[in-house]
């Protein structure tokens, strides 16, 4: 286990409700530094479409420097938690507008070797449904991103705001909350993508083989995955 267990959350609103302290009652049992963005507030940028992620470089995105703080904490943390409100059945706008500017990091092109050893965690609530849809939003990226482990902690809470969740709700978020972050800490330090992780890189490493996009294929080819080299050894 490191020394201190480093936490980002990222908040895909910009107020501090039912989902918020969810996403922080799970940092606060897991008891490292934690490092918050809310959005918009902290990133407003929506993605241009230009691709030039993709085909030129990461620092080629007219979004580079605004997004670097971000960019910098999920580096830099052990444990990363997606947290979003369902809004009409899926993550907020903000959230998916975060997500898409690193469409570049996903497995397909240029996932960074560190992901492999990190931890994510998906957190959504909802009035009463669309939690599934939602959580999978921010999976889906947290996977692709080559994250080793994801924990997700979705609810129907029946509410608007914090203070409109019942009692037995909230008994019911503590017991999960403590159960996610007693995993988290458990795992920090010793995580091993799981085999469907490895199992998507192996196919993905087929695919660079033959690659078309250069700075993908360099990507791997510099990072000796194409040959015996694997991030998470
Ligand atoms: C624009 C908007 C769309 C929403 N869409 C849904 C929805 O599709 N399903 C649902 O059950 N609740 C929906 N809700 C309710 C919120 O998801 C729910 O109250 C949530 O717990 C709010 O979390 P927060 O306190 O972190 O803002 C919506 C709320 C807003 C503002």
């Amino acid at each position: 286990m490191p020394d201190t267990i480093r936490t980002v959350i990222i908040h895909g609103q910009s107020h501090e409700g039912s989902t918020c302290r969810i996403a922080r009652m799970i940092a606060e049992k897991v008891d490292g530094e934690t490092t918050e963005f809310f959005l918009p507030r902290d990133f407003d940028r929506f993605c241009a479409g230009c691709a030039l992620c993709f085909t030129k470089g990461e620092e080629k995105c007219p979004h580079h420097a605004a997004l670097r703080p971000i960019t910098e904490a999920i580096d830099a943390a052990d444990i990363i938690i997606l947290a979003s409100p369902v809004y009409v059945f899926h993550a907020t706008g903000a959230m998916k507008n975060l997500l898409d500017h690193y469409g570049w990091r996903w497995m397909a092109h240029r996932p960074d070797a560190r992901m492999f050893r990190k931890q994510g965690v998906c957190v959504a609530t909802a009035a009463g449904a669309g939690v599934k849809s939602t959580l999978k939003d921010m999976e889906h990226s947290l996977f692709y991103w080559g994250v080793g482990r994801i924990e997700k902690l979705g609810m129907g809470v029946a509410a608007t705001d914090w203070d409109g969740i019942s009692a037995k709700k909230k008994a019911k978020l503590e017991k999960k909350t403590s159960a996610i972050a007693a995993r988290l800490k458990f795992c920090a330090g010793r995580v091993t993508p799981a085999l469907k992780t490895k199992a998507m890189f192996g196919i993905m490493r087929m695919v660079q083989k033959h690659g078309w996009n250069p700075p993908d294929v360099e990507h791997w080819r510099n990072s000796g995955w194409l040959g015996k080299a694997r991030p998470w050894k």
